[in-house]
C-alpha cells in the first residue's frame, strides 16, 4: 500500500539515554494517526525526527516514496517534502500581525521579487474564513496573533499547513492548554485534514481525544511502536487498558 512516510528503525541516543530504540512506522494517505504511550516513551523525540527538528542517529525515512537523506534532513526540507509541524501556540509571535506571521519564511512574492502583501493578506483571510469558519466584520488579517485565542492559534496553524499543500500536518498534544471548548475546535480541525486527501500524525495524553479523532493508534513504549491498532477494532476501554498493560510491563519491579 502506497504510504506518505515510512520510517525504518529509527534510533536516537541523547548521552546514556536511548530515546528511540528501534522505531519504524507508516502514515497512509487520509489518515489521522496517534502516537500513545507512557512519558519518555519516545513520543516526542520520533515526531521531531520526523518533522526536522531532530536529527535521527540511523535509520531510513522515505516521504512520498522518495528517499530522504537523514543526515540532511532539517524543517526546511522536511516543509519542501510536504511534512509540516504544528507547534504549540507559544511559538507563534504574539505581536505580530496574522498575515506576517503565517507567511514568514516563505513570502508570496511578486514578479520583481518583492513581497506581495496585498496577497498574502487576502490568502489569511481566506484562511480565517474558509479554513477556521471565522465570521464576522471584525475578523482581519492586520488583527494580532495575541488576539486569537489558543485554539484559533492551533486552528491557524493548521490552515497555514494546509494551504502550503502539507501531505502530513504533524502535532504534539495541540490540545493542551486549552479551554475545554477550544479542544472541540482544534480536534475539528484535525478531523477536516484527511478530507482533503492528506494525513494527520498527533500526540494526545488524552486518550478520549485519540479515540476520537484518530483512525489508527500507534502505541510507543522504550524508543519502538509496539502495538498497532484500527479505531474500529478498539473501543475507549480497550486504548485505556492496553496502555495500563504497557506501563505496568515497563515499569521496574512488575512481574516479568
Ligand atoms: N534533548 C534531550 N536531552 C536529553 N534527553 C532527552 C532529550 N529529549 C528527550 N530526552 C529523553 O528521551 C526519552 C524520551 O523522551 P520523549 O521523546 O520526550 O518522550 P515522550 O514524548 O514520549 O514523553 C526520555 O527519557 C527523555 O528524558
Ligand atoms: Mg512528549
Amino acid at each position: 500500500m502506497e504510504t506518505i512516510l515510512q520510517a525504518v528503525s529509527l534510533r536516537k541516543s541523547f548521552g546514556p539515554v536511548q530515546a528511540l530504540t528501534d522505531a519504524s512506522l507508516s502514515i497512509y494517505p487520509g489518515e489521522v494517526a496517534a502516537l500513545i504511550g507512557d512519558n519518555g516513551a519516545g513520543k516526542s523525540t520520533l515526531i521531531k525526527i520526523l518533522s526536522g527538528a531532530v536529527r535521527a542517529d540511523s535509520g531510513s525515512l522515505t516521504i512520498n516514496g522518495r528517499s530522504v537523506d537523514l543526515k540532511s534532513y532539517s524543517v526546511t526540507r522536511a516543509r519542501s517534502l510536504g511534512v509540516e509541524t504544528v507547534y504549540q501556540e507559544q511559538s507563534l509571535g504574539e505581536k505580530q500581525p496574522l498575515w506576517r506571521n503565517v507567511f514568514v519564511g516563505r513570502h508570496i512574492c511578486n514578479a520583481l521579487g518583492f513581497i506581495d502583501v496585498r496577497r498574502e493578506k487576502e490568502s489569511t483571510l481566506a484562511m480565517l474564513r474558509t479554513g477556521m469558519g471565522l465570521k464576522g466584520v471584525g475578523i482581519s488579517a492586520d488583527a494580532l496573533v495575541g488576539s486569537l485565542s489558543g485554539g484559533e492559534r492551533q486552528g491557524l496553524a493548521i490552515s497555514r499547513a494546509m494551504y502550503f499543500d502539507s501531505a502530513l500536518t504533524i502535532l504534539d498534544e495541540p490540545t493542551t492548554a486549552l479551554a475545554v471548548k477550544e479542544v472541540e475546535k482544534v480536534l475539528n480541525f484535525i478531523r477536516s485534514i484527511p478530507e482533503k486527501g492528506r494525513s494527520a500524525l498527533f500526540i494526545s495524553h488524552n486518550l478520549h481525544h485519540v479515540h476520537e479523532v484518530a483512525d489508527r493508534f500507534l502505541f510507543v513504549d522504550h524508543g519502538r511502536i509496539v502495538h498497532e491498532c484500527r479505531r474500529r477494532d478498539m473501543s475507549v476501554a480497550e486504548l485505556f487498558g492496553k496502555l495500563t498493560e504497557l506501563s505496568l510491563a515497563g515499569s521496574p519491579g512488575s512481574p516479568a
